[in-house]
Formats: structure tokens, sequence, C-alpha cells
């Protein structure tokens, strides 16, 4: 529990309902530390908020969003290819933001990421502090959880999102008020099940909570801080907001993610030119008899052929389509050529591999980066 048994004396001084003191969000903390292993191989030299999505890091839309929302200053907490972030936002001025980087020695976990980018924070104790995972792409009223926040006088506030099957996920529990009863891990059994309501990734935390998370070790704060907050009394509230939510963790939500983005289902301030239900980058040739629906996004430099039909997929930067190749649902790594006629339907083809003519895929199949298919080596029978 280290430094969370001070909370309950604390509490009794803190706001509360009664004083109501109003203060804005400036400044935000993003968790871009994970491996992304289930989106595997395309984070296997692209952390997962880097990977393009509607034609740009993710990141850049869960930073244009903060922006919206009065961020100013945001400190990126780093572990897995850190390196790659900086040369990209730079101090982050294009975005109209300050960005800091702290990059962990070994993984610190969520909650150990998060107190291990507390002494860059300028907020006082009092003041509310946004911080989001990585890989969220949510329309979430993030005003609307500040003020939450500030006229519950919570100590930590989090964004619950409905879901039709729980099962996957840990349940958070309210009261009438809002107020988080409990977190319960993953239920395995239908009695278990006891709401729909899920922690939804985004969070606004008391400044001065962020400094009872132990330093120097590994912490989760999904199942270690919320639950030891709870155990020693702290205000935890819930705001369940039913907008948009996806956790892009896998492949297949990532690429509906990016698809949603681009037909305008997804809100973003950061994507990069009017869409419809396509989105061809600068530089990207697309043969005039080529059909791109569904959100399909074309990067820079990359090349889709004559007769080629591509839906919902996300084709990255350089890569090649070539004649009459149908893709469904499906990303396609920095690079990666698709052989003529090949038929792809739910798969990753990682960076740079390439798939020879008249092979077809199917939901689920990833080909590892760098990969080489021959022609014609993986088919399906007509009665599978
Ligand atoms: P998987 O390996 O596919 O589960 O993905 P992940 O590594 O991103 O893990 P997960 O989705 O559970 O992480 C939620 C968020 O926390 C993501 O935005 C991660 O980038 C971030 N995250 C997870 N672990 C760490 C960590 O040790 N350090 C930092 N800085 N961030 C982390």
């Amino acid at each position: 529990m280290h430094g969370l048994h001070t909370l309950a004396g604390r509490k009794n001084s803190s706001a509360g309902p009664g004083r109501k003191q109003r203060r804005q969000v400036t400044e935000a903390i993003l968790l871009v530390g994970g491996k992304g292993t289930r989106l595997r191989p395309l984070t296997v030299h692209t952390p997962k908020p880097m990977v393009r999505a509607a034609g740009v890091p993710f990141l850049t839309h869960q930073l244009a969003r903060a922006r919206a929302a009065g961020v100013d200053h945001i400190v990126l907490a780093t572990s897995y290819l850190a390196e790659v972030f900086e040369p990209h936002f730079g101090d982050g001025s294009a975005l109209g933001l300050h960005i800091e980087y702290v990059t962990e020695d070994e993984p610190l976990g969520t909650g150990g990421a998060i107190r291990n980018v507390a002494s860059r924070l300028h907020s006082g104790p009092d003041d509310p502090v946004l911080i989001f995972n990585g890989d969220i792409l949510t329309g979430l009223d993030i005003r609307a959880l500040v003020h939450t926040h500030e006229t519950t006088g919570a100590d930590v506030s989090l964004h619950l999102t409905k879901v039709t099957d729980p099962r996957a996920y840990g349940l958070v529990p309210t009261d009438e008020t809002g107020r988080v009863l409990a977190f319960l891990e993953k239920p395995q059994t239908p009695e278990e099940i006891v709401t729909d309501q899920i922690n939804a990734g985004a969070y606004v935390f008391r400044r001065s909570i962020i400094d009872t998370i132990p330093a120097g070790r590994p912490v989760s704060v999904e199942r270690e801080t919320f639950p030891d907050l709870l155990a020693a009394g702290a205000h935890l509230q819930g705001l369940v907001d039913s907008t948009y939510w996806l956790d892009l963790g896998t492949p297949a939500a990532f690429v509906r993610g990016s698809a949603d983005l681009v037909l305008g289902r997804a809100p973003s301030p950061a994507i990069p030119g009017r869409c419809g239900d396509r989105l061809v980058l600068p530089t990207a040739r697309v043969a005039a008899d080529a059909k791109l629906t569904g959100g399909t996004v074309v990067g820079e430099g990359a090349f889709v052929a004559e007769g080629a039909r591509v839906f919902g997929s996300t084709i990255l930067p350089g890569a090649v389509i070539e004649p009459g190749a149908v893709i469904t649902d499906s990303l396609i790594g920095t690079r990666a050529v698709v052989g003529e006629r090949s038929v792809l339907t739910g798969t990753v083809i990682g960076d740079g591999a390439i798939i020879g003519a008249d092979n077809e895929l199917r939901d689920g199949m990833r080909v590892w980066c760098d990969a080489r298919i021959p022609a014609g080596a993986v088919r399906f029978s007509s009665d599978q």
C-alpha cells in the first residue's frame, strides 16, 4: 500500500462535493511503452501507438484530442522502441503542445510508468491530471470526465464503457452516484458478471495520488493501484460514457479503428485531409480502375494497381498491391507486396513481406516481416 494509508486522513480536508473548485486539465500522461505483442508483426519495428491509423501515427489522434480538451503539456511514458517517438513529435509545438519524453530502463507497467513521470508534472497537488492508455480510440468527452472529477471531489475518475460481452474484461461496478464499488477480475461464470461496465483506459488523477504509487518497481494501475486505493478508502468515481470506444490492441480492432476514423465514425481532429470512404495520402498512386472502399487508407508512396479491390484495409507507406488483388479488413505493412490476384481477408502482412501471385490468406493469418510466400503457395479448396 506504500503511502496509501495517508489517504483516509487527507480525504477529510480535500476538495469534496461541498467545495466545488473547478480546475481545468492542462497536463496529461500518455502510456505508450507497451510491447504491443497482440499486434505483431506490425509492432516489430514500430511501437503500437506509432502504427499509422488514418494516415498518421495513431498517437497523433490522442494528442490532438487532448489538445482540443485544453491540455497543453503532455508527458509520454515510453519504454519499448522508445527512440522513435521524439524524432516524430519533437517538442510538440506542431500540435500546439509541449511534449516531454521519459523512458523506463525496464518496463514499469502502467502504474509504475505513471509514477515514473510524476516529477515532470507542474500541476498543484489537487489539480487534475489526464492519463490515457496509448491504444484507445474513443470519442470520450474529456471535459465531461474532468467536470465529473471536479464536482464529485474524487481522487481518481475513470472512463467506463459498457460492452455487450464483458467476459474478456475486468469489471468496474459503481453505485447509483457513479462511485466505484470494486475492481473485479475477468468473470469466469455468469454469476460473476455483475455489471457490463469496464475500465476504458482513460483517467483523471488528483495530482497528489500519483505520488502514492510505489516508485522504482513494476506496478499495474488496473490490478494493484486501483484496488489498493479503494481498500484505503479513496474516492474513485466512474463516468459511463457510451460514445465510440475501441481498444486497438489486436489487428482486427486496429484496422477497424483506422477505417472508422476515415469514415468519420470515430472522431479525431488529426485526420489528414477530407476522407469520404477512403483516404489516399499524398504521393500514393492508385490506378484509375482500382476500387477503394470502407475506410481504406493508402499510405505515402504506396501503389494500388489496376483492377485491385481494397475494402476497409490499411495499406502502409510504400506497399504495393498488384493487379487484381482483393484485400478486405487487412493491414499491409510498410513496403510489403501483395501479388497479382491474391485474396487477403482479415490478415496482417508484416513490413517488407512479399506475397506472391494467386495466394489466398484468411482471417487471423499473419505473415512475418520480410517473409516470402511463393506464388500460389497458400490456397483453400472450395469445400473448406
Ligand atoms: P499487448 O502486449 O498486446 O498486451 O499490448 P501492450 O504492451 O500495449 O499492453 P496493454 O495493451 O495492456 O497496455 C495498455 C497501455 O499501457 C498501452 O498504451 C501500453 O503502451 C501501455 N503500457 C503497458 N505496459 C507499459 C509499461 O511497462 N510502460 C509504459 N510506459 N507503458 C506501458
